[in-house]
């Protein structure tokens, strides 16, 4: 059994696990050697052997205890068919909102569209660079994806009472991405990742009417994924009760952002743990960063624990500061 699977289903705690959100990206040159040769992000990504290339240069440099296949959470709108592009320094821009055009796709020009990734996590799951390490499919919750299909561009604001503007449309749209992330996560199974999570980057942002928009739509998809016998990751980035999701969603495990008391997690919440470090702490120095991931493998040394962040690897992070905390964690 590997290590994270050690962790989750037999409720481990004598080793920690570690991987990164966002392991896979610009913080490490070889990633941005080939992002220059390649500036069409969708079409990157939709290049199964550059991506596969991508997914393993972390596990080749720090021996991660799990790959995070190289895509992206908006391939899902790209696949339904609203336009999305990323600009540089800008980050991603979705086209006009087409619901009628939406609601026309089938399920097997989805698959078709997104072939290239599924391809891609059946060649990196043959990689010998996995042995005994996880590879792990992903999904945005409905909830954010849905965000970004509405705002088009990053929601770094407040949400406006406006966007709750038309409920039909917005109900309509939240059944139809969640009918095609089941469609993405059982692609993504089928073609070898064995574990998922989802990241609802945006949970944050609702005050009201989570039942509706990220209890229930989640909570389908964490059953759905169970049901394919694949342990599921929950990320509800910012949400204001986390104890709650997870008596309502009940994924197999948390990631904590760095915002919540990990003392008063521990204690409240009884399933695995993922994450939770401040990633800025990456940008000081060994001793702080030792200092900082020591509090949290404190606080979980009785606690199923894999070690991660509180939000992606900022591209700013000094690959020796990751080589230097994946042996630190290794060796606590
Ligand atoms: O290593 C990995 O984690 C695997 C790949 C991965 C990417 N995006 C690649 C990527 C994963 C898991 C994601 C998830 C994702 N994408 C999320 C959820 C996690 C989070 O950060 O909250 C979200 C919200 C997105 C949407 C997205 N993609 C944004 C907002 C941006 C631009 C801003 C940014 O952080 O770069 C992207 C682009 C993106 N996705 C890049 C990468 C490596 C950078 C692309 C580049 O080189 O310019």
């Amino acid at each position: 059994m590997t290590p994270i699977k050690n962790c989750i289903v037999n409720k481990n705690t004598t080793n920690n696990p570690i991987w990164l959100m966002r392991q896979a990206g610009r913080y490490l040159p070889e990633f941005r050697e080939i992002r220059k040769q390649n500036q069409d992000f969708i079409k990157l990504c939709l290049n199964e052997d550059l991506s596969s290339e991508i997914t393993l240069q972390p596990i080749k440099r720090f021996s991660f205890d799990a790959a995070i296949i190289f895509s992206d959470i908006l391939m899902l709108p790209y696949a339904i068919n609203q336009e999305v592009k990323f600009e540089k320094g800008f980050g991603p821009k979705l086209g006009n909102l087409n619901i009628d055009l939406i609601k026309e796709t089938k399920e097997t020009d989805f698959t078709n569209k997104l072939k290239p990734v599924y391809n891609s996590i059946s060649l990196t799951s043959r990689s010998s660079l996995l042995k005994n390490k996880d590879l792990i499919g992903f999904v945005g919750a409905p909830w954010t994806i849905l965000v970004y299909m509405i705002n088009k561009i990053s929601p770094k604001k407040n949400l406006t009472d406006q966007f709750f503007n038309d409920k039909i449309l917005l109900s309509e749209l939240i059944k139809i991405i969640e009918r095609f992330l089941k469609l993405h996560i059982k692609n993504q199974i089928n073609a070898g990742a064995n574990l998922i999570q989802i990241f609802d980057s945006w949970a944050g942002l609702l005050q009201s009417e989570i039942e509706e928009f990220i209890y229930m739509p989640t909570k389908n998809l964490v059953e759905y994924t169970k049901s394919l016998n694949t342990p599921v990751i929950c990320f509800p980035r910012e949400i204001k009760n986390y104890k709650n999701y997870c008596d309502i969603v009940k994924p197999d495990v948390v990631n904590i952002d760095y915002n919540v008391d990990p003392i008063y997690i521990e204690k409240e919440i009884s399933i695995p743990i993922q994450g939770g470090m401040d990633p800025k702490v990456m940008l000081t120095d060994k001793e702080n960063l030792k200092k900082e991931a020591k509090r949290y493998l404190d606080i979980f040394k009785d606690h199923p624990y894999i070690f991660n962040l509180g939000h992606g690897v900022l591209p700013e992070t000094d690959p020796n500061m990751v080589d230097y905390l994946v042996k630190m964690v290794k060796d606590y």
